[in-house]
C-alpha cells in the first residue's frame, strides 16, 4: 500500500514534541517541507507553547486528534512513556510508523497499533541536534520503498542513514553510533588528562585533544581508510609508533570489544524488560 502523499507534502505528526522531535522538526522545515504539513502531539504544556511558537506548527495534547490524518507519525517518546502515548488510536492505513525509541520493536508496535501501518524502525544519535547525526534504520520486507523514502526524507535532515538487513542490529547500532558520541568525549577527557599529566596547562591540553580528534576526523571524512591514514602518521621507530604500541599491547581492540558487547547486551536488556513490563 502506497502513502497517501509524496515525502515533501505528506503530513509528518510527531508523537512527543522532545529534543529529537524538535531537531527533526527544524530539519523538515529547513529542508522545505510546508509548516502546515508537520503536526506534533505533546503531553507537557509549556513544551507544547514552545514548539508552536518556535516552529509554528500544529500542537495538539494526544495523538488520538493527529492520527486518522496523519500520512506518517514519527514515535519520538521515551521508551517507558510509549505505552500511555499509543493508547487510543491507530494509524490510518498505509501510513508511515517511524520509531526513534531504543529498545521498542517492530512486533510490540504492531501489537498496539495493528498492522495496517507501515513500521519503521530506526536509532539516531545526539549529533542529530546539530544536523551532524547518524541514524540506523531497519524495515521488514513488506515495507514499501515509497515509506522507507519517507522514513529517510525525515531521518536525512538530522544527518546520515544506514540500512539495517535484520532488527536485532539496531542494538549494535545503538552500541556504536547511539553510545558513540560518549566514547569520543571519554577519548578526548582523557587525552587532555594524559596531557596535563606531561605538564602542559589544563585549558592548553584540552584545545589540544579537541582539536586534534577534529582535525583526524575531518581527513578521516575525505574518504582514505582509516588504518592507511594511521599507517600514515606512523614512522617507523618514531613517537607515534612508541605510542601506538602500548595501546595495543595492552588491549586497546579488546577494550572496545567488550564495551560495545555490553552496551548491545544493555540494549538487548531494555527491549527484554519493555516486553515483559507491557507485553
Ligand atoms: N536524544 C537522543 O540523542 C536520542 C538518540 C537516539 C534515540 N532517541 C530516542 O528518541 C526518543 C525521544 O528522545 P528525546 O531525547 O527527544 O526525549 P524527550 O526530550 O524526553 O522527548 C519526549 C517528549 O514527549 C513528551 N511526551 C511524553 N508522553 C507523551 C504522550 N503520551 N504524548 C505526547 N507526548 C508525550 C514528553 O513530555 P514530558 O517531558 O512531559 O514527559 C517530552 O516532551 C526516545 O525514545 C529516545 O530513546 C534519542
Amino acid at each position: 500500500m502506497q502513502p497517501t502523499h509524496p515525502p515533501e507534502t505528506a503530513l509528518i505528526a510527531f508523537v512527543g514534541g522532545g529534543n529529537m522531535a524538535a531537531c527533526l522538526i527544524g530539519g523538515l522545515l529547513a529542508a522545505g517541507h510546508p509548516r502546515t504539513r508537520l503536526a506534533v502531539a505533546e503531553t507537557a504544556p509549556e513544551r507544547a507553547q514552545w514548539l508552536a511558537r518556535e516552529f509554528g506548527v500544529r500542537v495538539v495534547p494526544r495523538a488520538a486528534e493527529l492520527a486518522a490524518e496523519a500520512d506518517a507519525l514519527v514515535l519520538a517518546v521515551k521508551p517507558q512513556q510509549m505505552t500511555a502515548a499509543l493508547q487510543g488510536w491507530r494509524p490510518k492505513a498505509g501510513a508511515l510508523v517511524l520509531s526513534i525509541a531504543a529498545g521498542v520493536t517492530l512486533a510490540w508496535l504492531r501489537r498496539r497499533l495493528g498492522d495496517q501501518a507501515q513500521f519503521v524502525r530506526s536509532m539516531p544519535n545526539t549529533p542529530a541536534l546539530l544536523r551532524a547525526g547518524i541514524s540506523g534504520l531497519y524495515a521488514p520486507p513488506e515495507v514499501t520503498p515509497a515509506a522507507r523514502a519517507q522514513a529517510e526524507h525525515i531521518l536525512r535532515t538530522a544527518g546520515d542513514c544506514v540500512w539495517l538487513d535484520r532488527e536485532a542490529q539496531l542494538d549494535a547500532v545503538t552500541a556504536l553510533s547511539g553510545s558513540g558520541p560518549a566514547y569520543f568525549f571519554l577519548l578526548t577527557e582523557v587525552l587532555r588528562e594524559a596531557g596535563a599529566r606531561l605538564g602542559l596547562p589544563g585549558a592548553t591540553a584540552a584545545r589540544l585533544a579537541l582539536c586534534t580528534f577534529t582535525g583526524a576526523a575531518r581527513m578521516a571524512e575525505t574518504g582514505q581508510d582509516v588504518a592507511e591514514l594511521r599507517a600514515q602518521v606512523t614512522s617507523p621507530g618514531g613517537t607515534t609508533e612508541a605510542a601506538l604500541r602500548v595501546l595495543e599491547d595492552r588491549g586497546l581492540r579488546r577494550l572496545f570489544d567488550e564495551a560495545l558487547h555490553a552496551a548491545c547486551a544493555r540494549s538487548r536488556e531494555l527491549g527484554a524488560a519493555l516486553e515483559r513490563e507491557t507485553p
